[in-house]
C-alpha cells in the first residue's frame, strides 16, 4: 500500500529527532491546555456542546448528536441559528461595529478595509438583492469569483437567507463550472467580468457564459461584479452587482434555519472522473470551524491579525477565511493575488503592513518561498507573527524548518493541520500552547476528534505501525453526504471498514515511536498538486476527449515544489500516431503542448500534466488494469519494478526505451 514515493519519504521522517516545545509565555497565554484532551474524552458530548454555546442559538439544540441513521449524523438538531448572524450581526451587536473584518489588498495594489458593521451592511445588501432575484431558502448559489471581498459577501449573503452556496474556483474551466453548476441545479451564479492574476487582468464572465448556454441551464441569472473593467457580452440573464446590490436596503431581518439546514456543497476530486458534492450543514460545522479556529490558531478577537492565504474555491478558504475567522471575530487580511505580484516578497510586504500575528499557508507555498531564497524574508521584519499553520498535504522537515527559522525566526509554534473538504475542519493538529511539535507531523487529533490508524484488516496498529488513516467517532462539520449521490456518499467513505463503522480518509499515515501521526499522502488515485486534490481519472477523460488520444493513464509523480506533479502516458491514435512515429520532433512538441492546454480547458490550468509522454502501450495486468506503479517509477525515474503480473512483461521496456516526452 504504501508507494516508493512514500517509503523513501519515510526513511527520512523517522530519523527526524528534533522536537520543538511550545515557546516559553506562549503557553500561559494560549486559549486551550492540555486539559481538554482527558475532558473531551471523558464526556464528548458534553465537550461539543460548550464548542457549540460559542454561537448564538436562536432556538438552543437540547441533542448533541444523533448517530442513530449512521453514517448520516445529526448535529445538535432542533437548534436553529443563522450562520451569517453568528458571523457579522452578533460581533455588530455587542459593540464591536467598528473593528477591522477584513484588510483586503487587491493584487495591483489597491486596498479596502471592511468593519464589521460595514460588512453587516454589505451582506444585507446582498441578500436583499438575492431576494429580489427570487430565491428562496434550499435554492443553490454557484459562486465563481476572484478573491475580492464580494466573494465573502455573497458567501454569507447566501448563508443568510438559507440558501445553499457552491463556490467553484476561479481557475477552474468553464466545463468543470458547467458540470457543477448542473449537478447542483444552481438558479444563480456569481461572478466578475474578470480577475488579475500575476499582474495581468484575465477574462472570468466569458467562461460563465460558456457555462450557462443552452436552453438546458438551471441558471436563471448571472450577477457581475466589475472588477478589471474588462469588457463582458451582456445578455438577458446578465446584471451588475454595483446596480442591482447597492441601490438595496442595508437592512435585512434574518431567519433561523435548522442546525442541519445545508449550508453549502463544495465539490472535490474523487477516485473517478465525476467529482463529488461534499454536503455541509449549519450548526455542526460552524462548531467546530469556530471551536478549532480558536484552538489551533490560539486566536485573540480584537487583538490578532489573522491572515489565511488560501483561496475560497476551496474549503480551507471556507472553513478558515469564511466561517471559522468571522465567527470568532477576527481582522483578517484577504489577499487577492499570487505571491510574486508584483515582487517575491509581497506576502511579507504585507504581513509588515498590517502586523499579520497568525499565518496559515500551504507547503508547496512554502517551498515555493525556499526556491526564491531566504533573503527574501529577510528583508522584512515578520515580528508580528506569533503562529505559522500548514495545510493541504504533508509538509516535509526541510520546509518545516525552513518555515520555523526564516518566517517564523524561530520564534513561532508551527501547527500542521490534517483535514479534508470532507470533515469541514481541522481534525489533526498540534495545539501551539501545548504541543511539542516534530518537523513534519501532524501530532494527534484535537480534544474531542478522535482518529485511528488501521491495518487492512481494521485492526488499530500500535506505535512505530503503519497503515490507513479512519475516523472512528463522528465529528461535528462531517460531511452530511455527497450531493445527490447517497450511494456514492456510503461506498467511497463507508464501505472499506463497514464492520467497524469508520470513516476511511483514503490517506495513509503511520505512528512513530512516541506515538505522533505521520501523514504519508493518499492511497487512492487521488494526486495532490500544490494542494489541490486532482484524481488521475478526471485527468485521463479530459485527455481522451481529444480526438488524438485513443488512451491515458496518469500518475502522480513526486515534485520539489508542488508534492506532486501530474505525468500523463498517452497512446496516439489517426494522424498524430503516424506523425509521432515518423519523428517530427517540432509536431511531436507542438501536439503535446496541445494536448496540455486541452487539459487546462477540460478541467483549469492547475491539472495541465507537467509531462506528456507517447507511448505504443500501456503496462496492464491480465485483468485489464493499468499498473500505475510502474509508471510512477519511470516518471520518476527510477528503475522499474516487479513486471511479473503484466499481461506483456516486455511493455515497460518498450516504454522505457522510445519514450518521447515533452512538455
Ligand atoms: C491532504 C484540504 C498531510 C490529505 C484541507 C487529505 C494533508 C487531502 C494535510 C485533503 C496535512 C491535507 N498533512 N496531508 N496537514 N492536509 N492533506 O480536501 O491527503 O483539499 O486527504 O482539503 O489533502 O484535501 P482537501
Amino acid at each position: 500500500m504504501v508507494h516508493n514515493q512514500q517509503a523513501a519519504a519515510l526513511d527520512n521522517l523517522f530519523t527526524e529527532q528534533r522536537s520543538f516545545p511550545p515557546p516559553p509565555g506562549f503557553a500561559e497565554q494560549a486559549n486551550v491546555t492540555a486539559e481538554a484532551y482527558q475532558r473531551a474524552d471523558d464526556d464528548r458530548d458534553a465537550f461539543w456542546a460548550e464548542q457549540a454555546n460559542r454561537l448564538d442559538w436562536q432556538t438552543p439544540f437540547s441533542q448533541v448528536l444523533d448517530w442513530s441513521d449512521a453514517p448520516h449524523a445529526k448535529w445538535f438538531a432542533d437548534g436553529k441559528l443563522n450562520a451569517s448572524v453568528n458571523c457579522v450581526d452578533r460581533h455588530v451587536d455587542a459593540g464591536h461595529g467598528d473593528q477591522v473584518a477584513i484588510h483586503w489588498e487587491g493584487e495591483p495594489g489597491d486596498s479596502r478595509t471592511i468593519t464589521y458593521a460595514e460588512l453587516k451592511d454589505e451582506v444585507s445588501k446582498a441578500a436583499n438583492a438575492f431576494t429580489e432575484l427570487g430565491l428562496k431558502a434550499g435554492d443553490r448559489v454557484a459562486i465563481y469569483l476572484p478573491m475580492i471581498p464580494e466573494a465573502i459577501v455573497s458567501m454569507l449573503a447566501c448563508a443568510r437567507l438559507g440558501l445553499t452556496h457552491s463556490v467553484v474556483f476561479g481557475g477552474f474551466s468553464s466545463e468543470a463550472l458547467r458540470s457543477r453548476i448542473a449537478d447542483a441545479e444552481a438558479k444563480l451564479v456569481i461572478t466578475a467580468d474578470g480577475q488579475f492574476r500575476r499582474g495581468k487582468a484575465m477574462p472570468l464572465k466569458r467562461a460563465v457564459d460558456e457555462a450557462v448556454a443552452g436552453d438546458d441551464s438551471p441558471v436563471e441569472n448571472v450577477l457581475v461584479v466589475r472588477r478589471t473593467g474588462i469588457d463582458a457580452d451582456f445578455g438577458d440573464k446578465d446584471i451588475w452587482w454595483h446596480e442591482l446590490v447597492q441601490r438595496q436596503s442595508a437592512e435585512h431581518t434574518p431567519e433561523f434555519f435548522d442546525a442541519e439546514h445545508p449550508l453549502f456543497i463544495l465539490y472535490t476530486s474523487g477516485t473517478t472522473g465525476k467529482p463529488k458534492g461534499i454536503l455541509h450543514t449549519t450548526g455542526g460545522y460552524l462548531t467546530q470551524v469556530a471551536y478549532t479556529h480558536d484552538a489551533v490558531f490560539d486566536h485573540k478577537a480584537g487583538q490578532d491579525v489573522y491572515w489565511c492565504t488560501a483561496d475560497i474555491g476551496w474549503v480551507t478558504g471556507h472553513s478558515y477565511i469564511v466561517y471559522g475567522p468571522l465567527a470568532n471575530r477576527a481582522t483578517q487580511v484577504v489577499y487577492e493575488g499570487t505571491p510574486n505580484s508584483p515582487h517575491e516578497g509581497r506576502h511579507w510586504e504585507i504581513v509588515d503592513k498590517y502586523k499579520v500575528s497568525i499565518y496559515y499557508t500551504a507547503p508547496t507555498t512554502i517551498r515555493t518561498f525556499m526556491k526564491w531564497g531566504k533573503d527574501i524574508p529577510a528583508r522584512y521584519q515578520l515580528d508580528s507573527l506569533r503562529v505559522l499553520g500548514s495545510v493541504g498535504e504533508p509538509i516535509n522537515p526541510e520546509a518545516w524548518m525552513w518555515y520555523r527559522e526564516n518566517i517564523g525566526r524561530g520564534r513561532c509554534p508551527i501547527v500542521d493541520t490534517w483535514w479534508q473538504t470532507e470533515t469541514g475542519g481541522i481534525m489533526i493538529s498540534p495545539l501551539p500552547g501545548v504541543t511539542d511539535t516534530k518537523p513534519g507531523s501532524a501530532m494527534r487529533p484535537l480534544p474531542g476528534i478522535s482518529a485511528a490508524i488501521v491495518g487492512d484488516d481494521g485492526q488499530p496498529v500500535g506505535n512505530g505501525g503503519g497503515g490507513y488513516l479512519v475516523l472512528d467517532k463522528p465529528w461535528p462539520a462531517m460531511l452530511r453526504t455527497i450531493w445527490g449521490d447517497d450511494e456514492r456518499f456510503r461506498d467511497t467513505y463507508w464501505s472499506r471498514f463497514a464492520e467497524q463503522g469508520y470513516y476511511f480518509a483514503g490517506d495513509g499515515a503511520k505512528y512513530d515511536d512516541d506515538g505522533a501521526i505521520w501523514l504519508l499522502g493518499r492511497v487512492d488515485d487521488v494526486m495532490n498538486v500544490s494542494g489541490h486534490r486532482i484524481s488521475t481519472t478526471e485527468v485521463e477523460s479530459a485527455l481522451v476527449s481529444h480526438p488524438s488520444v485513443a488512451e491515458a493513464a496518469v500518475v502522480g509523480a513526486t515534485d520539489e515544489t508542488t508534492g506532486q506533479g501530474i505525468v500523463a502516458f498517452v497512446i496516439l491514435r489517426g494522424e498524430a500516431a503516424a506523425a509521432a512515429k515518423e519523428g517530427d520532433d517540432d509536431a511531436a512538441a507542438a501536439h503535446i503542448t496541445e494536448l496540455r492546454n486541452h487539459v487546462a480547458k477540460e478541467i483549469g490550468p492547475i491539472a495541465k500534466p507537467r509531462q506528456i509522454m507517447v507511448v505504443a502501450e500501456l503496462p496492464k495486468t491480465r485483468s485489464g488494469k493499468i499498473m500505475r506503479r510502474l509508471l510512477r517509477d519511470v516518471a520518476e525515474q527510477r528503475p522499474v519494478g516487479d513486471v511479473t503480473t503484466l499481461a506483456d512483461s516486455t511493455v515497460m521496456d518498450q516504454i522505457s526505451s522510445g519514450l518521447t516526452s515533452g512538455g
